[in-house]
């Protein structure tokens, strides 16, 4: 399977007029070569070329993990003295001939270190953001992967459903935080989550990327709760607001305006709309219930190997969805100081429209 997503790659760069692509440890890496290494102070270089086998430059400690590669690669392997890595990526360098290229890096992730680097190795590279290369490599997914993300979202609900007996008054947010981290560990999650959970309750819960402090939850708060598994590298990405006791008129009503908002986004989903327009139907609700000024994010990001990628659901997005795409949509409304609500979920575009593939309850739950 690794190798037909190879042959793709050489395609997508032929077309876009890159000579080649360099990658360092990376959600990509892992698709294109099923390797997975740390991201840390050695440096990892990955680079395609199309007409010739992928070269590979590793540290000695790492080099077992070539025989993983599903494809012939070239590899250059360096020792732990630093003084000697230049010597290793310049002869891995001189294998890409001509020297003369134009050679695509993936912008949120390849390094300063790895770009010196190059910079060295390469003095005649070109070295350009392929960012949508990339992107639209992984934007449509094959069935083995919605199936690791179905995973993905199952354990994600079972760990919520599993915490959500445990909540309290009087509880802090950093506790109810450690509840829902154990049990994603304890439905089947990776070690490493896709983000750490996000659990803001009462005026908190107005800020929507808060992190969970020692403030205890109390009667009248509207608790946000954002968290997501990861499996076998693909992850999932949940919100749903809860409120403790009793809640206020107002913080119940503006739940219910994003639930609608949340359907209406979901409904909207399917082959041949623009992400533009499922943004646009879900804020619409809110708008027409009076807050659109308290939505103050897009209404989903692209989901897959990494918790925010291609496609983005923004307002003016053009790109036109289909089967395979999978994204959130979680709209929100936000009123500083009192509370916020956001419901997320996460939707794969299929054939005869959209399924969502999380599908837990959407109407406000009340902590007694
Ligand atoms: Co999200």
């Amino acid at each position: 399977m690794t190798a037909e997503r190879l042959s793709h790659l050489h395609t997508a760069l032929n077309q876009a007029g890159f000579d080649a692509l360099v990658l360092n440890p990376s959600p990509t890496l892992y698709y294109l070569t099923g390797l997975r290494f740390h991201l840390m102070e050695r440096p990892v270089l990955a680079i395609f070329k199309p007409g010739q086998d992928p070269i590979l430059v590793l540290p000695e400690l790492e080099s077992v993990k070539v025989a993983q590669v599903p494809f012939p690669v070239q590899a250059f392997v360096y020792g732990d003295d630093p003084a000697t890595w230049a010597e290793v990526f310049n002869r891995a360098g001189a294998a890409l001939a001509p020297a003369k290229l134009k050679i695509g890096v993936e912008p949120t992730w390849l390094r300063y270190l790895e770009l010196e680097i190059l910079k060295a190795a390469l003095p005649d590279g070109e070295f350009v953001p392929a960012g949508a290369v990339i992107g639209a490599l992984r934007l449509h997914k094959e069935a083995s992967e919605l199936g690791r993300m179905r995973l993905a979202v199952e354990a994600a609900q079972l760990a919520f459903n599993a915490t959500l007996s445990l909540i309290k008054a009087g509880m802090t947010e950093r506790q109810l935080a450690s509840e829902l981290t154990i049990q994603l560990l304890r439905a089947g999650s990776d070690s490493e989550f896709p983000f750490a959970p996000i659990i803001a309750s009462g005026p908190n819960s107005a800020n929507p990327h808060a992190s969970p402090t020692d403030r205890p939850l109390a009667s009248g708060d509207l608790v946000v709760i954002d968290w997501g598994a990861s499996i076998q590298g693909y992850c999932s990405d949940l919100t749903r607001t809860i409120a403790i006791k009793h809640v206020k008129p107002e913080l119940a009503f503006i739940h219910d305006v994003v639930a609608q908002a949340n359907a209406a986004g979901r409904t909207c989903a399917r082959a041949g709309k623009t992400a533009g327009e499922v943004d646009q139907a879900a804020r619409k609700v809110i708008e027409d219930a009076g807050y659109g000024e308290y939505f103050i994010h897009r209404t989903g990001h692209g989901l897959g190997m990494e918790a925010h990628e291609e496609p983005y659901i923004f307002g003016g997005n053009p790109r036109v969805l289909a089967p395979g795409m999978t994204f959130t949509v979680e709209p929100g409304i936000y009123l500083p100081g009192l509370g916020g609500v956001r419901i997320e979920d996460n939707i794969v575009i299929t054939h005869s429209g959209a399924e969502s593939l999380s599908n837990l309850v959407r109407d406000l739950i009340v902590v007694g």
